[in-house]
């Protein structure tokens, strides 16, 4: 007997990978605040539990690989509200953003084929195109030019023929940055002009800051043909355990080729999915006040972390997160020393270690994400905590 490559390759991820310590913690009585995922605080939409509470059914039966009508409608409706014009059949529901992912590389890439997308980025690429076998080539970002893409010069050096797609995440995990409708445009013309394909993570749209607003590759009418965008309740419902995604695609061919793929798991959740309709038929004004206290929440750590001596990080544009270099050796050491020894009035954090968002091997070691999904009053605890921590560490202080 052996185990396969395919599983040997595949990481850990790094935001779950200290959680054995983090619950060691809490049985000795610990409390811990959650700054490694991306799980939000914000309660889920009453008229989404209503839903729940009175789906009514006696069989839970398999729905349509492609998702059901109404929720496939409902998306459609959703985008209209950002004057982009989807069919129903244009939409295929997933098992949350991940799965949609996971049909979106499968059908641009073979083994050994390539996407370029930026890094730092969303972690669980690396693992989706580990387990399909694809390599994720990375054009670095960095913080001091607030994680924007650089010029297109640094795609092309890149650009093989084994390169299949370009992929971005906007606004970004694990970055906040939002992609301005230059660099958009940018990318689209990249993806044009080599005759690939453009895919696109837009499961923050709403969550955007200062007044900035988010462009979907969507808006691009040249490139329809080319242009995947995968989408998700999770966040944007808070409703993380729904398990519901989906793809936008204009190309009846990558629908066609989702759809084989969805039937090779048979159907999204049935009842989730009614439940996301309920969502998606909230009045868009149900953002304003979530968008107002993620900025709130924003404006936390940012107060309270920059200009911090051995402290580096660009004010957060969108999403939840940021990316902070921190004066520590291995960001990994330091994570996993906050949830074995680090203790503040019974109390540590946890946050998640940077390596992982990299694909470029060393990068990353000093950094870590946070995710900024506690309310403001633990947030501000969390922030003391994580600087009064800093000045103890032994690896490496802020002295
Ligand atoms: C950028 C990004 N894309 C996709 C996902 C996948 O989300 P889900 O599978 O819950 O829809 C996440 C989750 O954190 C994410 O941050």
């Amino acid at each position: 007997m052996r185990i396969s490559n395919r599983a040997k390759r595949l990481q850990w991820s790094p935001i779950r990978k200290l959680i054995p310590y983090a619950n060691k913690a809490k049985e000795e009585g610990v409390r811990v605040y959650h700054l490694n995922i991306g799980q939000p605080d914000i309660k889920t939409p009453p008229e989404v539990l209503l839903a729940l509470k009175e789906f009514e059914t006696e069989v839970i039966s398999y729905g349509p690989s492609q998702g059901i009508p109404e929720l496939r409608k409902a998306v459609a409706r959703y985008m209209g509200h950002y004057d982009i014009e989807v069919d129903p059949d244009e939409v295929v529901i997933t098992n949350g953003g991940s799965e949609a992912l996971l049909f979106a590389f499968s059908i641009v890439a073979d083994d050994g084929d390539e996407i370029i997308v930026p890094e730092p980025f969303y972690t669980n690429y690396n693992g989706i195109s580990q387990i399909l076998g694809i390599k994720l080539v990375p054009v670095t970002t960095k913080a001091e030019e607030g994680f924007h893409l650089p010029p297109i010069e640094e795609f092309e050096k890149v650009f093989t023929d084994k390169t299949r797609a370009v992929l971005l995440c906007t606004p970004n995990n694990p970055t906040g940055t939002i992609l301005t409708e230059e660099e958009m445009r940018m990318v689209v013309d990249f993806i044009k002009k080599k005759g690939i394909f453009l895919i696109t993570d837009e499961v923050y749209r709403e969550f955007t800051f200062d007044g900035k607003k988010h462009t979907s590759a969507l808006k691009f009418k040249d490139a329809w043909d080319q242009v995947i965008v995968v989408d998700s309740v999770s966040k944007r419902f808070s409703m993380c355990g729904a398990r519901i995604g989906n793809i936008i695609a204009k190309n009846r061919e990558i629908v066609t080729e989702a759809i084989k793929f969805a039937q090779a798991r048979l159907c999204p959740p049935t009842v989730e999915q009614h439940l996301a309709v309920a969502a998606y038929n909230l009045p868009m004004e149900y953002f304003d006040g979530v968008r107002e206290e993620y900025e709130r929440r924003r404006n936390v750590v940012w107060n309270r972390l920059k200009g911090q001596k051995g402290i580096v990080l660009e004010k957060p544009e969108g999403a939840f997160y940021t990316v902070v270099k921190l004066p520590v050796d291995d960001s990994e050491a330091f994570a996993k020393w906050l949830l074995t020894d680090y203790r503040n009035r019974g109390e540590t954090l946890m946050v998640a270690p940077a390596g992982g968002f990299y694909a470029t091997e060393g990068k990353g070691t000093d950094e870590v994400r946070i995710a900024y999904v506690l309310e403001v009053e633990k947030l501000e605890r969390a922030m003391d905590m994580l600087l009064d921590a800093l000045q103890k560490y032994p690896g490496k202080s802020c002295d």
